[in-house]
């Protein structure tokens, strides 16, 4: 009776579409509302120094996602080879984060402190100095390049006026000194000795 009703009455069913379709939606937005509380940086994290800032946007630039993926799955296989499982409050200074989800090479979440500065250095100019099988590119440009302070300085100042990272104005107003004759090597290899390393992982 009622059935055949709707599916008489198209006027009705458009209304009664637009319902269960909007409960749908509010079940995933209505959560978003309570997202301040939901994500809270996880303790000792710290926004990225300037210099690992640079590094990130040079990391950015060079798409280095599109092999890596920045994102530690909670399952055994995952935690074994990498450690300590991504856990959401490690990601509230990333804008935009860098999960990835294409592992061309491995997940880069905790390599900081996994190998040494120089290890790095030698493996961005030319992976196969160090990995004979490796497929990954090498990025000498990186150590001819040198990262802009001013820019570098803007961006800290955004961060903070936008999103509220907490950097001091002594912070940024070292910036430009503190990264002054540093190559983007440098700074790529600065950001990647940090990555993961709030929370310290046993293996
Ligand atoms: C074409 C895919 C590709 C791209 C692009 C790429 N990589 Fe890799 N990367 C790999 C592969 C494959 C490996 C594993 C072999 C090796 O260690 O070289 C690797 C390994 C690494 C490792 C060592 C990880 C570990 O745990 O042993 C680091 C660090 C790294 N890449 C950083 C970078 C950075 C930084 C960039 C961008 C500047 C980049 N990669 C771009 C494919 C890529």
């Amino acid at each position: 009776m009622g059935h055949e009703k709707i599916e008489t009455n198209i006027g009705l069913m458009i209304i009664l579409i637009i319902l269960v379709v909007s409960i749908g939606g509010i079940v995933q937005i209505v959560p978003l509302f309570y997202m301040d509380t939901m994500v809270k940086p996880v303790e000792g994290l710290k926004p990225y120094s300037a210099l690992q800032l640079a590094g990130r946007d040079v990391y950015i630039r060079e798409s280095c996602m599109v092999c890596h993926s920045q994102m530690i799955r909670p399952f055994r296989a995952e935690t074994e080879r990498y450690g300590h499982y991504s856990v959401a409050g490690e990601f509230v200074y990333d804008r935009p984060f860098q999960w990835g989800s294409k592992r061309t090479g491995p997940d880069l979440h905790r390599v900081g402190g996994r190998y040494s500065d120089e290890w790095h250095y030698v493996h961005l100019m030319n992976p196969r100095d160090v990995v004979p099988e490796s497929v990954m590119p090498g990025y000498p440009w990186l150590a001819d390049n040198v990262v802009d302070g001013e820019t570098v300085q803007y961006r800290m100042q955004a961060l903070k006026d936008w999103f509220g990272h907490p950097y001091t104005d002594e912070q940024i107003k070292r910036a430009p000194l503190s990264v002054e004759g540093k190559t983007e090597l440098e700074a790529v290899v600065a950001y990647l000795q940090n990555l993961g390393s709030a929370i310290k992982t046993v293996r």
